[in-house]
This record gives C-alpha cells, sequence and structure tokens, in this order.
C-alpha cells in the first residue's frame, strides 16, 4: 500500500515528504504555483503512470525515513517557518542572483554570436533577478512582519491587509514561475552544447540550481506559510 495518494494535493505531498519535490521535477509536476491540484490531475495532463508516480515517491519515502531528521515544517510555528525561509530561501538568493547575473553577462559576450538563445537567456534572467529583488523586499519588509504582528495580537484588519498582500506575493511567484519555464525552453532544458567552455556549464548548472532552490521556496510559502492565512 503506498503511503500517498494520487487524490491528495500536490502541496499536501510535498508538505508532508519535503523531496517528494525530486520527484515532481523529475516528472515535471509544477509543485509550487499548482501545488494546490490534486496529484491524479497533474499526472493525466502530463501523460504520466499513476502507479510509476506513486512507487517514486514511496521509494523516496523510504529512503528519506533511513537518513536523518528534517524540519517538520507542517508543525513549526509561522515565525519560525518564516526565519528559515529568509536565512535559507531569501539569503541563497542574496547571494547567487549576482553571482549568476554575472555568468550570463559572460558568456552572453564571449558565446552570444555563436548561441543566439544567450541573448533570450541573459534578458530572462535579469528580468526574473529585478522581480525577485523587489518580491524579496516585499515579503521581509512588508508581508512577514504583518503575519508576524499577527500572530502576535491576531485581529481581522491584519488578516484582511496580510491577504491583500499575499495575492500580489502568489502572483510574483506565478510570474517568476513562468520565466523559469521560459528559460527551460530557450535553453532547451539546459542542453550544454558542444565545445563551449566552462564558465557556460557552470552558467547553465547554476540557472538549474536557481530554479530547484526556488521551487522549495515558493513551495514553503504557498503551500504551507499563506495557507495558514488564506481567507
Ligand atoms: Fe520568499
Ligand atoms: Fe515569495
Amino acid at each position: 500500500m503506498s503511503q500517498f495518494s494520487a487524490q491528495q494535493s500536490i502541496g499536501e505531498i510535498v508538505a508532508m515528504m519535503p523531496k517528494a519535490g525530486d520527484v515532481f521535477r523529475k516528472y515535471r509536476i509544477d509543485f509550487c504555483c499548482g501545488g494546490h491540484r490534486p496529484l491524479a490531475e497533474a499526472i493525466r495532463e502530463q501523460g504520466l503512470d499513476e502507479q510509476e508516480v506513486l512507487k517514486a515517491l514511496d521509494d523516496m519515502y523510504e529512503e528519506t525515513k533511513k537518513t536523518t531528521s528534517r524540519t517538520d515544517f507542517l508543525n513549526i510555528s509561522s515565525s519560525d517557518l518564516i526565519d528559515y525561509v529568509v536565512n535559507k530561501h531569501h539569503a541563497y538568493l542574496k547571494t547567487n542572483l549576482p553571482i549568476v547575473s554575472e555568468l550570463t553577462t559572460t558568456i552572453l559576450r564571449v558565446h552570444g554570436p555563436h548561441h543566439m538563445e544567450l541573448f533570450d537567456v541573459h534578458k530572462q534572467f535579469h528580468a526574473l533577478k529585478t522581480e525577485l529583488e523587489q518580491h524579496l523586499i516585499k515579503e521581509e519588509e512588508l508581508l512577514f512582519p504583518l503575519i508576524k504582528q499577527h500572530d502576535a495580537e491576531p485581529s481581522d484588519e491584519l488578516i484582511e491587509k496580510i491577504n491583500k498582500v499575499m495575492k500580489e506575493t502568489e502572483d510574483e511567484h506565478v510570474s517568476a514561475g513562468d520565466i523559469l519555464k521560459e528559460l527551460r525552453r530557450i535553453t532547451k532544458e539546459y542542453e550544454i552544447p558542444a565545445g563551449v567552455c566552462p564558465t557556460f556549464e557552470k552558467t547553465y548548472h547554476m540557472l538549474q540550481e536557481v530554479e530547484a532552490d526556488l521551487f522549495q521556496h515558493i513551495h514553503l510559502e504557498n503551500n504551507i506559510l499563506f495557507r495558514r492565512y488564506a481567507r
């Protein structure tokens, strides 16, 4: 018997087992912005085999059971969850967005004339960078303080304010997800062309790392944190 059911929402499964994100990434199942949908729906849409996906989730479950303890995101306070997201995922972006910015600029200069798609990679990445920089500020300076204030002293007025900002930040997550999809399309799933330099390879590798980190980050916000306050 499987630990999981295709009737569960995708977000619920990732909340139960964060490593499920790795399985969903492998099967191209969107678990951050499409997290509210039942797994069965995504399986149908992608033309996947339900038993195979459930088996992959079960295998991952067995594997993670063996490894050391992990943070139980479903049961930690919002304040701790916010601190975790800021210290891990926001810090990751603040360190790495400038690095990837430089890398995409370097490979555009060196390889752009022979790989015209790099003009688009550069443009899309910088659109993502600008959007995310503002987004992090909105969360850190506006949304997260409102949530912490609400938890200290709950009120309908605060819930209303939180929902208004949350709607914007959720839309921004969708927009970031769209850019990431576009980057995958432009780069043919980050396929490294023959004969390019190690910097090219490193850039594509880091773009994928940004994508993976962002998926987990948006998942924690959309499917766990925001749901506690959504009205
Ligand atoms: Fe965030
Ligand atoms: Fe966010």
